[in-house]
């Protein structure tokens, strides 16, 4: 009774002991600390006067195992830590380029694969405008302040286009 009594003493000890190496060691924890949690894990356990030698070797493996349980913690710690550096090494810090080609596919059907045709016999091709006036054309379409007869046409066709996605589409249409 009373030396089961003492040995859950010690297990609690044990446990708080356990937990405390963890914080204190994280996932660096050398040879140093564990040798410290060892002996603050061992001292209660022997201080009551615990008659047979039966005692103190339950101990000792009740030690033993939960040095090795915090083993097995630090390297579970280390674990985590090596996944999440990993991680936030591959995360992509750069915008993704937009793709010009992409954006142009839409408009291909009217100004040709190139921008080579008349657009609806109506327009001006549009590969052998500056990059400077395609711009300039796009944003007044979108705007409003630029076109012909068909102009309200156009103004749907690129509406939603930002101005990075428009200098995209001028890199890839002219040369
Ligand atoms: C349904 C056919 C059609 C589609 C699709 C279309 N366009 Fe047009 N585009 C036209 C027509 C027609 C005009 C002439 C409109 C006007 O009267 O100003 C034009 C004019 C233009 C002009 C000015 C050329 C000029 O005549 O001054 C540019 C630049 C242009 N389009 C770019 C684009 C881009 C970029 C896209 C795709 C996002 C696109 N267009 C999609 C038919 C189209």
């Amino acid at each position: 009774m009373m030396q089961n009594q003492i040995l859950k003493k010690g297990k609690l000890y044990l446990l708080s002991s356990i937990t405390a190496s963890i914080l204190l060691s994280g996932c660096f924890g050398g040879e140093e600390k564990k040798e410290v949690s060892a002996e603050a894990v061992v001292k209660p356990v022997e201080q009551p006067k615990v008659e047979q030698p039966a005692g103190t070797a339950v101990a000792e493996s009740v030690v033993k195992e939960a040095v090795e349980k915090v083993e097995v913690a630090k390297e579970e710690v280390k674990d985590v830590v090596a996944t999440v550096e990993k991680e936030v090494q591959q995360t992509p810090i750069t915008t993704p380029t937009i793709d010009g080609a992409k954006l142009y596919a839409k408009c291909s059907s009217c100004h040709g694969a190139n921008g080579e045709k008349v657009a609806l016999n109506v327009s001006k091709i549009i590969k052998d405008l500056s990059k400077e006036n395609f711009i300039s054309a796009v944003k007044g379409y979108q705007s409003g302040t630029y076109g012909g007869s068909m102009k309200t046409l156009m103004t749907g066709q690129v509406k939603s286009l930002t101005e990075d996605e428009i200098k995209a589409i001028a890199n890839y249409i002219i040369k």
